[in-house]
């Protein structure tokens, strides 16, 4: 039977902890749809949503069984408009555990027929977050250990921005 999962998330900007679970994810399933949410309840993100879909592009190019897509609303609508079978998530550590019950829980709720799996990241990646990874790039720390080289050189450019330089 051929599986069809679907990776949400804010991808704000992709780091590798990101590419870490879809590597696992596209070993498991027949094709991975990365879906970069439009209007995440997170007010401001850093990068627009055209961005955002087009540096997880240029990380996740050489997977050829991923595609990513950028998309607003309900997640539950998009799942189904991707006939995805399987929604992915990742779990780093027990605090994202009460979180990831609820979605899980509210999207079996919409879409009964869907699963949500988790997977976990390599250990070097579970502390790494989009947020932390900003936050040491807007102060002028080194995030290549973290991040794809192209987004490395993308928060760059936010920093100089921000620092009118
Ligand atoms: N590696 C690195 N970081 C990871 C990670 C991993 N493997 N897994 C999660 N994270 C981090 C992210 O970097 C992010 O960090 P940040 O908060 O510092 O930016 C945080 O964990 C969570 O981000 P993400 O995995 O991108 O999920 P999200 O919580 O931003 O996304 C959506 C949630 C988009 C899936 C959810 O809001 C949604 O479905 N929105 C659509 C609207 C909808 O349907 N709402 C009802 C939902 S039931």
């Amino acid at each position: 039977m051929k599986i069809n999962a679907i990776y949400p998330g804010t991808f704000d900007p992709i780091t590798y902890g990101h590419s870490d679970i879809v590597k696992r994810a596209a070993k498991l399933f027949e094709h991975v749809v990365v879906a970069v949410a439009g209007c995440p309840s997170k007010k401001q993100t850093t990068f627009n949503l055209i961005e955002r879909v087009e540096l997880a592009q240029a990380v996740l190019t050489d997977l050829p069984n991923v595609s990513v897509q950028g998309f607003q609303g309900l997640l539950a609508d998009f799942v189904q408009q991707c006939n995805a079978q399987v929604i992915i998530r990742g779990l780093r550590a027990v605090s994202d555990f009460e979180y990831e019950f609820q979605l899980a829980g509210m999207n079996r709720t919409l879409i009964p027929n869907v699963e949500t799996i988790f997977l976990t990241p390599s250990t070097q990646y579970t502390y790494v977050s989009s947020s932390l990874v900003k936050e040491v790039a807007m102060l002028g720390g080194h995030v290549e250990e973290f991040v794809h080289p192209l987004v490395s050189s993308e928060l760059q450019k936010k920093w100089h921005i921000t620092n009118g330089l």
